[in-house]
């Protein structure tokens, strides 16, 4: 009797039959390479463009149910910790597994802050970007540089030594952040203030101007607070992808943070709310929705901020979101874009086209209408997503470390191209046509 938890497998051109085990819900890819038509058959393989429907690693970090709209962080959901909890307990919560009692709080929010200084040849090396250099531009480069101002973090096979880069790199992200924005608008650097929190210093580094002492905006800065931990993590994204790809080479982490950062800042990953923010802008008024969305419709363009490969629901952010940029207002005014960005959910969500394909506003709509209110470019935006991300990319990249069964990252393909062809020499090869003038 063949076992229920298996998977059986006729492969029709030999007529053999072949069971394979199911373990959560899943085969193993490498079961299949025993389904072979000779013996020198290489053996059949998973073809899966863009990882639609593979898992690459198993993981106990988070955990997203695309169809409910749940996302949960080591267990919690993510309404509950950004409702009860600081940026920096979650953090711990994500790189350590569990919420911090108070004294191991006290110490995480104390080692983060003293990681906060960058070394000062970082920031000369960022005073030599162009002024108009985009702010994530900066921050990639940056990192990927801080690889050069600790060569010991090299060794990532030791905990300890993993740790202490992880502090490093948490605590100085919204250094580096904070000054690729002064750069772009021609202000001096501020440093960190060690008395403050977490966003409250990154908002002194912004912000600060000739004052003695910054104050932030308690209401905004809860906000900030609120924002970076909806951005923490959220298991295999494109980004989270890159940080495991490269770090599977046993790279060292500011070189995978600044791999991970890179994929971040494409239009469709967390380069989106800052395509949001142009969106609404070149639509202008709620008069000209309908118009906007028919074009999309017929296949000019995407409605940013819609649409996401897990969600098929309301992504649990977004709501989170949409009530933080009602307490947000309350202290800036509202934004204008706001009811622009409501009526056009509000049109998309009753449209056939978008409801048929599942298609809803991800984190990514609402984030930026509050950036924009609380008085950041848009260029800025995704700079704020790799805040906060860099603790998931962390977390993860510890877990892939840690992982006995994770090897170097290294695909196989299908290859369409040429074999073994007659190499030409120059005056025997006639116009390939290839590249024009
Ligand atoms: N606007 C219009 N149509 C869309 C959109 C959108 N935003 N998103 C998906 N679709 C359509 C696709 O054209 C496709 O239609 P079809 O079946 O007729 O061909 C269908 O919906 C399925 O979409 P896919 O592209 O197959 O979905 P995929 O999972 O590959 O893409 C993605 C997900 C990249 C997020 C996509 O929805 C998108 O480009 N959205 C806009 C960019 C965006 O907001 N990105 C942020 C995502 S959240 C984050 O990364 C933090």
């Amino acid at each position: 009797m063949v076992p229920s938890d298996t998977l059986t497998i006729t492969d029709n051109r030999t007529n053999r039959t072949y069971t394979l085990p199911i373990e959560d819900g899943t085969i193993r890819s490498m079961d299949l390479r025993q389904i072979r038509t000779s013996n020198d058959d290489f053996g059949i393989m998973a073809y899966d463009p863009a990882f639609t429907n593979t898992a690459s690693c198993r993981s106990s970090v988070t955990f997203i149910d695309g169809e409910r709209g749940i996302l949960e962080y080591r267990g919690y959901p993510i309404e509950v910790l950004a409702e009860h909890c600081t940026f920096l307990e979650v953090a711990y919560l994500l790189l350590f597994g569990e919420l911090p009692n108070e004294a191991e709080l006290n110490t995480w929010i104390y080692e983060i802050t003293h990681h906060s200084m960058l070394h000062e040849s970082t920031r000369k090396f960022m005073e030599g970007f162009r002024y108009d250099a985009h702010p994530m531009s900066m921050l990639v480069s940056t990192v990927a540089a801080l690889s050069a101002v600790y060569p010991q973090a090299k060794d990532v096979q030791n905990p300890a030594n993993r740790l202490h880069q992880v502090k490093r790199l948490i605590g100085k992200m919204p250094t580096i952040a904070a000054m690729s924005y002064r750069h772009g608008v021609g202000f001096p650097y501020v440093y960190p203030d060690n008395d403050l929190s977490y966003t409250e210093n990154f908002m002194n580094m912004l912000w600060r101007m000739v004052e003695p002492k910054y104050a932030a905006n308690p209401v905004l800065a809860r906000a900030l607070d609120i924002l970076f931990i909806l951005h923490a993590d959220h298991e295999q994204n494109c980004s989270t992808n890159a940080m495991r790809s490269v770090g599977s080479s046993l790279a060292d982490p500011y070189l995978c943070v600044a791999a991970a950062a890179a994929a971040l800042a494409g239009p469709l990953h967390g380069g989106a709310n800052e395509q949001v923010l142009k969106m609404l802008d070149e639509i202008g008024s709620k008069e000209n929705i309908p118009a906007y969305v028919r074009r999309v419709k017929e296949g000019h363009g995407k409605l940013m901020g819609f649409g996401h490969r897990v969600y098929k629901n309301y992504d649990p952010r977004a709501k989170i979101i949409k009530w933080t940029a009602e307490q947000v207002f309350r202290v800036t005014g509202r934004n204008p874009k706001l009811d622009i960005a409501l009526e056009l959910e509000n049109i998309a969500l009753q449209d056939d086209y978008f409801v048929s394909r599942k298609l809803y506003p991800n984190v990514d709509f609402y984030s930026g209408i509050i950036y924009q209110a609380m008085g950041f470019k848009p260029e800025m935006f995704t700079v704020l997503f790799a805040i906060p991300r860099t603790v998931g990319w962390l977390a993860q990249w510890q877990e892939m470390l840690t992982d006995t069964e994770q090897k170097i990252a290294r695909p196989r393909q299908i290859y369409t191209g040429h074999r073994t062809r007659r190499f030409l020499p120059m005056q025997e090869r006639e116009t390939a046509g290839v590249v024009k003038k």
